[in-house]
């Protein structure tokens, strides 16, 4: 059984049908990377997952540890272990990078007390303490009382990352954590995901840069205009020049 597992899923923006019978699966333990150019269908398919609306998930079926989520609400899917960090990298700005990662947990505790006292949410684990956080992300620590709006672009990401590991997590979900970062600060980012990955968290990583993403990915799949065009391990893509060439530009 694979922890996640789309089938045959079509979503909308009003009339505008966006994904188109994407099916894919990430296993428990993996680095799953789906790549793709601007406007394939990326993000699209994290919100789906997510239960964020829009888009419509109006065709097919997602399931998390076997069980169906496609027509959940976000809090009930994030109480099931998935957490996502989206391309905006929501932190606070005039909030200090402790107060950030406090309210995260503040969030955490209201959506488990919702969640049990509707008596349908089984809390398998809580997230990472604020001690947990900070050794997994020392640099956090160093910055702790520093305005998160002051950090740098790679200590942002870290940032956002660490809030969504203090929610319960079995599976992570990253919207290009490499945009907008020089090569340096890529590569420190590529470290903490690693060590999270190592630390035994599953993680669907969307990227346009796949050179950086096929680093850490154990499989990837490749999205353009909505569809699924490539499955298979890094290695096959790496060697794949017409589809890297075709849909990813590199
Ligand atoms: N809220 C929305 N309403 C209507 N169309 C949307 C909306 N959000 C995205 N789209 C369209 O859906 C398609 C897929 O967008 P999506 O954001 O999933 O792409 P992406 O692969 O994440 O791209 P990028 O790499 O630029 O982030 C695009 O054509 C986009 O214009
Ligand atoms: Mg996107």
């Amino acid at each position: 059984m694979s922890l996640l597992e789309l089938d045959a899923v079509d979503a909308y923006y009003g009339e505008s049908h966006i994904l188109r019978d994407v099916s894919l699966t990430v296993e428990e333990g993996e680095v799953c990377a789906l790549l793709g150019r601007n406007g394939a269908g990326k993000t699209t398919t994290l919100r789906s997952i997510s239960g964020a609306r829009p888009p419509d998930v109006r065709e097919g079926r997602i399931s998390f540890k076997d069980e169906d989520v496609t027509a959940m609400d976000p809090e009930d899917i994030s109480a099931r272990g998935i957490s996502l960090v989206p391309e905006e990298r929501r932190v606070f700005p005039n909030l200090t990078v402790a107060e950030n990662l406090h309210l995260a947990e503040v969030s955490e505790n209201r959506s488990n007390t919702v969640g049990r006292s509707l008596g349908q949410v089984q809390v398998e684990h809580v997230g990472m303490t604020t001690e947990q956080v900070y050794e997994e992300f020392p640099r956090l620590r160093e910055r702790k009382t520093q305005k998160a709006g002051t950090l740098s672009g790679g200590e942002q990401q870290m940032l956002a990352i660490a809030r969504a590991l203090k929610q319960n997590t079995d599976l992570l979900l990253l919207d290009e954590p490499y945009e907008g970062l020089a090569p340096q600060i890529i590569a420190d980012v590529e470290d903490a995901i690693r060590r999270i990955s190592d630390s035994g968290t599953t993680i669907l990583l969307v990227e346009q840069n796949a050179v950086a993403a096929m680093d850490i990915a154990d499989r990837c799949y490749v999205v353009d205009q909505g569809s699924i065009v490539f499955e298979g391990t890094a290695a096959a893509l790496r060697d794949n020049d017409e589809t890297r060439d075709r849909y990813l530009g590199v």
